[in-house]
């Protein structure tokens, strides 16, 4: 049985950082609530508290910033159905084969609240096609066992989840019999979670026996996956490379690869997927160079006319990073080894915090500091990074919001978009209302080039296209 730290001892730990508020409400805590808050303060990291701190800092003052584009592998065709750059069509090869030989793993971020889509509920297990209504989670899966079918190996998939959400996602799972994937290869792991600092520098509680704490960011995957076991795991399974991608994406390739090949041909450490950004006003952090140094630089950090830049091509930071990545697992060894850990980021939040009275009291406006670590800051940290330019509307259609372009109805317009010009590229006699729905099963293909092979030796009739279509 685990003793509990008496309230001197607390106290003690807590006083040099200036932090013995969080016992404000230990008098009139029961035995149980103390036993959860003490838990919650001896596992408190408070050397980090100065990192929180600079990370404050920096949220409000602007970093000087030397810019420069960053290269890219571009896209050859730039209209539908498109053409992958010339260097990636010549990778496709070495990423085929590491998947025959079972090399890659894949790796998707579903840790996050969703806040912005308000889904009771991991976003995965959104229902998003609309005539099966198959979820985000069902969806990667087909794909996965697509990629499984094709090279004779289905890469495992390793599910980074929160606290929150690790019960729920697990059971969805179980329910539905891992969606046919075989459940020895779906690795689940909890990533971290940190505290949150009010203007003073407090850290904040979200009720008189608990600290208000929050999910590590999507960079918390670096540590979660080395604490959970999982990347000793990989290098047990013969594992070299790690397909990353996050939740909300809808239309990404689980294990591209072309994308693949080009990673390991270059013996990249870090790899990215980029598209063309829509117009300079677009909010979307951009691969460029800082100092020589590739990275993703927010939206924010650009200047107005940094955003403008043109030149005889367009806009000169193009290059909106769509947060799918390959990993070299050798390089995760090696930040895992020198303890690395990505930098913090801090965001001002509105958060209901509690009164003196112990009463939550939901504020005007933002009051609190929440922290993140992001993926893409391993960029700086890579020997050789690859970026790959791919078409927007075939690889990064993320669900974000509950309306809009990236909210449900958005999403499952442009998914019927893209597939009613892979259709009719294919000769059929589709057209904008015929069939009145439509939708592709993800185990039938990705793509149009993939359709468009499957479609060779199916016809599609003048009932099929009357009445909503399903190829399954
Ligand atoms: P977002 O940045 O969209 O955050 O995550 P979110 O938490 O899902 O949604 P909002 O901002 O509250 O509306 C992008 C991806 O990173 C994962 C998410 O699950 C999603 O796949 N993520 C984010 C994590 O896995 N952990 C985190 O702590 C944050």
């Amino acid at each position: 049985m685990t003793l509990m730290p008496t309230f001197e001892a607390l106290k003690a730990r807590l006083e040099p950082a200036g932090q013995t508020h969080l016992l404000g409400f230990w008098p009139r805590l029961n035995e149980e609530q103390r036993f959860a808050l003490a838990a919650q303060i001896s596992a408190l990291d408070l050397s980090s508290l100065f990192e929180m701190k600079q990370a404050i800092e920096m949220l409000h003052s602007q970093k000087p910033r030397e810019l420069s584009p960053a290269p890219v592998v571009e896209l050859a065709e730039r209209r539908f159905p498109y053409l992958l750059g010339d260097d990636a069509e010549k990778a496709r090869g070495a990423g085929a084969e590491a998947l025959r030989l079972g090399k890659v793993a894949c790796l998707l971020v579903a840790g996050g609240q969703g806040t912005r889509l308000g889904f009771p509920g991991p976003k995965g297990c959104y229902p998003l096609l609309p005539l099966s209504r198959m979820t985000l989670f069902e969806i990667f899966a087909r794909k996965l066992k697509r990629v499984g079918t094709k090279h004779g190996k289905t890469p495992p998939l390793y599910v980074m989840v929160s606290r929150q959400n690790e019960g729920l996602t697990r059971e969805f799972f179980a329910e539905h019999r891992y969606f046919g994937l075989d459940e020895r290869g779906v690795h689940f792991f909890a990533q971290g979670e940190l505290p949150s600092l009010d203007a003073d520098g407090k850290l904040v509680l979200e009720s008189p026996h608990a600290l208000f704490l929050g999910p590590d960011g999507h960079g918390g995957v670096l540590q979660a996956l080395t604490q959970s076991g999982g990347l000793a795991q990989l290098q047990r399974d013969g594992i070299s490379t790690l397909s990353y991608f996050q939740v909300d994406n809808a239309q990404v390739p689980v294990a591209d690869e072309a994308f693949l090949g080009l990673h390991l041909t270059r013996q990249a450490d870090v790899s990215l997927k980029v598209v063309r950004k829509l117009d300079e006003t677009e909010r979307v952090g951009v691969f460029c160079l800082d100092r020589g140094i590739p990275q993703i630089v927010e939206y924010s950090e650009f200047s107005e006319a940094q955003s403008k830049l043109r030149d005889e091509r367009g806009l000169v930071y193009w290059a909106g990073s769509i947060a799918v990545h390959a990993f070299s697992v050798a390089f995760l060894e090696r930040l895992a080894a020198s303890s690395t850990r990505l930098p913090l980021h801090a965001a001002h939040k509105k958060v209901p915090v509690l009164d003196a009275r112990g009463e939550l009291v939901t504020p005007h406006a933002p009051n609190v500091y929440r922290f993140e670590r992001f993926i893409f800051d391993t960029l700086p940290l890579a020997r050789h990074v690859v970026a790959l330019e791919v078409p927007r509307e075939e690889q990064f259609l993320p669900l974000k919001n509950p309306d809009g372009p990236f909210g449900p109805e958005g999403v499952r317009q442009a998914l019927d978009h893209y597939w009613r010009q892979a259709l009719a590229a294919g000769a059929t006699a589709v057209t904008h209302d015929r069939p009145p729905q439509l939708e592709v099963d993800p185990l039938l293909a990705e793509n149009a080039r993939e359709l468009a092979e499957v479609l060779a030796s199916r016809r599609l009739s003048a009932q099929d296209l009357d009445r909503p279509l399903r190829l399954t």
